[in-house]
């Protein structure tokens, strides 16, 4: 009898076991990836915190302002290259992908920054460039070399054409794309800067030294990549030039269309081989891309035919929607929000490469308004929100007036047509202190003029300021969660001026109304939800850029100052 009861026990304990173990699995199945419903935030080391007082910023800088970032609300940081580098184009140009640049700190700051990070439930991703090594790289070196060394084939080298280089190929950065190297007469291809020069992605080895590269990384506790350049990993092989445009672009050179040396088809089987390096670790580690692609229907095919490329294209038509339009927005939230690819939105405003949208839209003490704005665009959409460091501040561009200050050597070759990024990589505004606080000595780039009003100590405690409107929208995202899962429905589609759309959570029944006055005149609006199932008249005030907005407004009568936030529940 003990032994029927025993073995009754065992069978019950065993399905009890197997059945929580298979609940679990599903939940984690059922569970969205964490990159979902995070607040990303980008940071460019060099202009973030100097923890060593050298006028450059470093890891120490950021560990040491990851409190910051978590008051902020942040949940990951997408910091761009910190690897050994001559430092051509600051770091993009690497010659170790495998370490630390002594500028940066060393692997066991990085190390710090991963662990200290975490404790704050904030993930580390770090930018992967693949497209291209720094000319000082072993690996170009050896290739440099001689034409029959093992690694010549590692790079794109061709004999020249005519007396001059193999074709007309242009690089982005100003030029001829190509380089004679001296020691064998031939030329070698670079996109970027010469001393950049452009790895073959044709070779097998090639692809698993990168790989090998992302999973040093992926070992060492990042988060994902951030993929920088992908759309010029190839270049199609026959060297045919490039059919030319009118005019001449910033350098002097002429338009061209870059049909043969960008965007070329074969860069999805890497983003495969690469998501299933990714993918290896079962714990939903993440792909961003800088996806300058030439069409949307392009861009939406980065996520690949079967979500197995990148999680997160860059959508730079959203990104870059040249002039404060609700039309406009409202076009390429619809694109995005519906691609065909069902892949999950991606949407972001500045970056180290562009003048900051704080002065992209507007002017004067209007950018102030237009940053909340934008910010209520961005923490709202359905879709991964990427933050630019210093644009919860209204941190401006601030680009050299004088060709001798120029740091960023496109700004050199194109003065005064292309002043380089020097503009949008001032110091982070930390406080009113001499060089806003950024560092005890003069930093590598002067400090944006409004630093006094703008920066972190100041804002902190405004309850009015940029900073803590973010921090406002973060937190309701965070909390409600039609934010997150909720669907994005467009309201007046027909109106110019004010982007108005709802957020509903098919599960839990939340509805949120957001109107943004994309205008500087007064908007009387009116909605009529009832056939998005909303019936009550009122409407209840979450957040309001004004601070006199009563705490509920009737749907048909809503009035929006110029610029206007406006966000509430709706039933
Ligand atoms: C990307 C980076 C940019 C860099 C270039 C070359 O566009 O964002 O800063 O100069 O790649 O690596």
């Amino acid at each position: 009898m003990a032994r029927q009861w025993f073995l009754a026990g065992l069978v019950v304990l065993l399905l009890s076991v197997f059945i929580s173990a298979s609940t679990a699995a599903s939940k984690a199945e059922q569970a969205e990836p964490w990159w979902k419903s995070a607040v990303i935030y980008e940071i460019y080391p060099r202009s973030f915190a100097d923890g060593r007082n050298c006028g450059k910023g470093n890891l120490p800088g950021i560990t040491a302002r990851l409190d910051y970032l978590s008051d902020l609300g942040v949940d990951a940081i997408w910091i761009t290259p910190c690897y050994p580098s001559p430092q051509v184009d600051f770091g993009y140009d690497i010659s170790d992908y495998c370490a630390i640049d002594p500028e940066f700190g060393t692997l066991s700051d990085f190390d710090n920054l991963v662990a200290e990070a975490r404790k704050r439930h904030i993930r580390l991703i770090v930018d992967l460039v693949m497209n291209h090594t720094s000319d000082r790289h072993p690996w170009f070196i050896e290739s440099a070399s001689s034409k029959n060394n093992p690694r010549r084939s590692w790079y794109i080298w061709s004999d020249g054409k005519d007396g001059g280089p193999p074709n007309n190929w242009l690089s982005l950065f100003g030029h001829s794309a190509w380089r004679r190297d001296p020691l064998t007469g031939q030329y070698y291809y670079h996109f970027f800067y010469p001393e950049q020069p452009d790895l073959n992605w044709r070779n097998p080895e090639v692809r698993r030294a990168m790989y090998d590269v992302a999973r040093f990384w992926l070992d060492r506790g990042v988060a994902g990549f951030r993929l920088d350049a992908i759309c010029t990993m190839f270049e199609d092989p026959r060297l045919l030039d490039n059919p030319l445009k009118p005019g001449t672009n910033k350098f002097g050179d002429p338009n061209m269309e870059n049909r043969y040396n960008e965007r070329q088809d074969e860069v999805h089987e890497v983003l495969k081989e690469l998501r299933r390096v990714l993918d290896s670790y079962g714990d939903n580690r993440l792909l961003i891309g800088e996806t300058s692609e030439a069409s949307v229907a392009k861009l939406f095919e980065m996520y690949g035919r079967n979500s197995d490329e990148i999680q997160l294209p860059m959508n730079f038509f959203f990104a870059f929607v040249p002039e404060l339009s609700a039309r406009e927005f409202r076009k390429q939230i619809a694109a995005s929000d519906l691609n065909p690819a069902r892949g999950w939105p991606v949407y972001l405003l500045s970056n180290h490469d562009q003048v900051r949208h704080y002065d992209r839209y507007a002017t004067g003490s209007d950018r102030d308004s237009v940053a909340k704005l934008m910010a209520a665009m961005l923490l709202t959409l359905r879709g991964t929100p990427i933050l630019y460091y210093g644009e919860e501040l209204g941190m401006e561009t601030s680009p050299p007036t004088r060709k001798q200050d120029v740091r960023d050597p496109i700004g050199k070759l194109g003065w005064p047509l292309e002043k380089g990024r020097d503009g949008e990589r001032t110091p982070m505004q930390w406080s009113d202190a001499p060089y806003a606080g950024f560092s005890a000595v003069k930093p590598w780039l002067p400090v944006a003029a409004n630093y006094k009003s703008h920066n972190v100590a100041v804002e902190q405690q405004d309850p009015s300021s940029i900073l803590n409107f973010y921090k406002k929208l973060i937190k309701l995202r965070r909390n409600n969660p039609a934010f997150g899962r909720g669907a994005y429905v467009p309201l007046n589609e027909s109106d110019n001026h004010v982007l108005s759309y709802l957020r509903q959570d098919a599960g839990t029944g939340d509805s949120v109304l957001v109107a943004l006055n994309m205008s500087r005149q007064t908007q009387h609006i009116s909605f009529d939800l009832k056939r998005h199932g909303i019936s009550e008249p009122e409407a209840t005030t979450l957040l309001s850029s004004d601070r006199h907005a009563p705490a509920s407004v009737l749907l048909n009568s809503l009035t929006l100052r110029p610029f206007a936030v406006y966000i509430a529940q709706v039933r």
